[in-house]
């Protein structure tokens, strides 16, 4: 069986202002009834998975706990990262605890802001890549690109073909140009941020490629402490560590890494333009015009109106635009800005 462990510590800033400090967006209902979280762990449950663990933090425990249970999941481990030091330390901690447990255990660590409607084309993915982890090959899922999006890492692949291959080189988030070219190359995939492999082989990538991280996350899960049934890692040695994506710190330097087409359509709802895009792929609509039942779009294209709180909002000959209404907040923005919405929750200081 395979161990799933969720990253659910992101602050979500690119989806202000539905998504808050202390309410971000994987737990908020983005698209259906369900948040994105409780999708996540759905598509990790059933017969070739056990032993869920969420890696979150402190301010979201009790949403995390809530949100289990509303879906009837209640043996989950939920463990909190006293700071947040990005998906490296966490994963290693996560890795660490099924080491002991098994050293041979897989383990599949996923993002839970994604959308990927089709369940059964994702466990063949799964089932397939765990075929490979057992030879000791670390995962990583990878898709087509079909538009150049900025907001997404690549994977850059060694050789064309459909098969698992073995990774060139990692790109984090390039510039449109950079974008433009690599999805049109066909030697690119998106980065799914969804990654499988042996627990034992992953502690091996990081005594080789990220040493550095090995005692303190290990010391923090000896002297972390169980506290309302959370399992809380010791804050003194997690504190000093490197803020650093898994991708950086160990995926773009392994050597044993396949990359794995996923084969179904996937897409991670990281900004605006990602949420109008899935719901248009729901309920598509000629004009491009995404509203929901408190919005009226009047002589509009290729718009997103929504309103979660009880405002009604209208728009009138508005083309390429979002607009998203809380009750304390308003959001416009030109579509092609989506990226730079973490820019407003900067420049805001208080009210969020
Ligand atoms: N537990 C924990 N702790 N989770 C975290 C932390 C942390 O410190 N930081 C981020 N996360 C979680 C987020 O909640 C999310 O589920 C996931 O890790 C990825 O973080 P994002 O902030 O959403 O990253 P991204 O979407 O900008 O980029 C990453 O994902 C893309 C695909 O979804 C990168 O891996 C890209 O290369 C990739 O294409
Ligand atoms: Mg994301």
């Amino acid at each position: 069986k395979i161990t799933p462990v969720l990253m659910a510590g992101g602050s979500g800033t690119r989806l202000w202002p539905v998504s808050r400090k202390s309410f971000p967006k994987q737990f908020t209902p983005l698209l259906d009834n369900g948040s994105l979280f409780q999708a996540s762990v759905q598509r990790l449950s059933g017969p070739d998975y056990s032993g869920l663990t969420v890696m979150t933090n402190a301010d979201f425990r009790f949403i995390v706990a809530e949100q289990l249970e509303q879906i009837g999941v209640n043996s989950a481990t939920v463990m909190i990262e006293p700071v947040s030091r990005n998906t490296a330390p966490a994963i290693l901690a996560a890795t660490l605890a099924v080491v002991d447990r098994d050293p041979e255990g897989l383990v599949i660590v996923a993002p839970s802001d994604h959308v990927i409607p089709d369940a059964e084309a994702f466990t063949r993915a799964v089932r397939e890549g765990a075929r490979l982890a057992r030879e000791g090959r670390i995962v990583v899922f990878g898709i087509p690109p079909d538009r150049p999006e900025t907001g997404y890492g690549y994977l850059e692949l060694a050789e064309t073909g459909d098969g698992p291959q073995p990774l060139q080189r990692f790109v984090e988030k390039p510039a449109p140009e950079q974008a433009e070219q690599m999805c049109a190359d066909g030697r690119h995939l998106w980065n799914a941020g969804i990654f499988l492999f042996r627990a034992k082989d992953m502690i091996e990538a990081f005594r080789i490629h990220a040493p550095e991280y090995l005692v303190p996350v290990q010391a923090a899960l000896d002297h972390g402490q169980t506290d309302l049934g959370f399992l809380r890692l010791a804050s003194a040695p997690w504190e000093g560590l490197p803020d650093q994506s898994i991708d950086y710190a160990v995926m773009e330097k392994a050597r044993n890494l396949s990359v794995l087409r996923l084969g179904c359509h996937w897409a991670d709802l990281g900004g605006w333009d990602a949420v109008w895009r899935e719901d248009l792929r729901h309920t598509p609509d000629e004009n491009g015009v995404v509203a929901d039942s408190n919005s009226t779009a009047i002589d509009c294209r290729n718009l997103l109106l929504r309103s979660d709180g009880d405002i009604q909002v209208v728009g009138i000959g508005l083309n390429d635009m979002m607009v998203v209404a809380t009750s304390d907040a308003v959001l416009v923005a030109g579509m092609d800005r989506a990226q730079e919405v973490r820019r407003a929750v900067g420049a805001l200081s208080a009210g969020n």
